[in-house]
């Protein structure tokens, strides 16, 4: 009997004694005197077995025990959150938090998407096409004579061996799917993939993106491309930009050009982007041959319009001066954070 006293005693001097310093071991003390199994739930159990006139001062000896453990567990915890130093568990929750990491679009998304807003804001809307092909709409519609080069096996992806099927060259075919479908006025600008059988190198790729565009209705001319043309080139590389149109031929356009603009990084100093000619190639473009009208049921005498070329490639990297088209397919994220800021 004398023995569970002496027991409890113990306990209580254990009590006093423990100094746990880490959260850790405080969870442990508050387990082992304060928990659902502690000791002194054992201890408190022997109380059933003593003699009444024990049961008084053994019931005050149990409450001191566990005032003892409940003010030592309070002192441990208090003095923890205060002091930093002791324990590193507990989160500062004052402390300022960690970046979380801005993801990026993709350069060419980012061009793609400065070029579909600057030709929005002039009544452009965005068509899409599909990337496999037939025959008619990537050639034959387009006025693409059956012996032109660009119907060779060099250039193009076919994917059936009677050569009506393939992976479409340029966005022009959108331009026949959509003067097939509708009639004018017309104002499109086409985004998407293209694919050329080509040796893959720092300026040519097999597969890259064009935003092509299309304009149809009665009385368009020339003027109207040019402007459109400036409008453009000002929009994405600066307002004191000027343009220039160079004789050219596409079988689809008639008369055809070549666009260049003052080269936005020299000024026409000469510089490396330019090649010190003060003048970048930023698309194709012309009338649209009356012919390809004809093809898609549309009259000529009634309606003229004009179509352009250009690709994201190459107007990204003029933009953000990047010397090697791989880079875009390479997915080398060095590379792709350098745009974070860009969109
Ligand atoms: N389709 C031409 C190309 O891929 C570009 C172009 C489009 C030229 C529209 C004129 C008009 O090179």
């Amino acid at each position: 009997m004398e023995e569970i006293f002496e027991q409890a005693n113990a306990v209580l001097e254990e009590i006093k004694a423990s100094a746990p310093t880490t959260n850790e071991e405080i969870e442990q003390f508050r387990i082992k005197y304060l928990g659902t199994k502690s000791i002194l739930k054992d201890l408190f159990g022997a109380m059933g077995k003593l003699p009444n006139e024990k049961k008084k001062e053994y019931g005050q000896l149990m409450n001191a025990l566990k005032d003892a453990a409940q003010s030592k567990f309070d002192e441990l915890t208090q003095s923890l959150g205060q002091s930093k130093n002791v324990n590193k568990e507990i989160p500062d929750l004052t402390a300022p938090g960690f970046d979380v990491p801005l993801g990026t679009r993709h350069p060419l998304s980012i061009i793609k998407n400065k070029m579909i807003d600057i030709f929005s804001r002039i009544g452009f809307v965005v068509a899409e096409g599909p990337e496999i092909e037939d025959d008619w709409h990537n050639f034959s519609a387009l006025n693409l004579p059956a012996d032109h080069p660009a119907r060779d096996m060099q250039d193009t992806f076919f994917l059936s061996e009677d050569k009506n099927w393939m992976l479409r060259t340029h966005t022009s075919s959108v331009q026949i799917r959509v003067m097939e479908g509708q009639k004018p006025p017309m104002r499109y600008v086409f985004p998407g993939r293209v694919y050329r059988n080509e040796t893959i190198t720092a300026r040519a790729h097999c597969t890259f993106h064009q935003v092509e565009g299309l304009y149809i209705d009665e009385n368009v001319s020339f003027a109207d491309l040019k402007q459109t043309m400036l409008y453009f080139a000002q929009e994405m590389f600066g307002r004191n930009v000027e343009i220039r149109f160079r004789p050219s031929f596409f079988p689809f356009t008639e008369p055809s050009a070549e666009v260049d603009v003052t080269c936005f990084v020299c000024n026409q100093k000469g510089c490396p982007v330019c090649k010190y000619s003060g003048w970048v190639e930023i698309g194709g473009c012309g009338m649209v041959d009356p012919a390809v009208l004809e093809n898609c049921k549309l009259d000529p005498k009634k309606y003229s319009g004009f179509a352009f070329g250009m690709g994201i490639e190459r107007i990204t990297m003029l933009k953000y001066q990047v010397n090697d088209l791989r880079l875009f397919l390479e997915n080398d994220v060095r590379f792709l954070k350098q745009f974070v800021s860009a969109q």
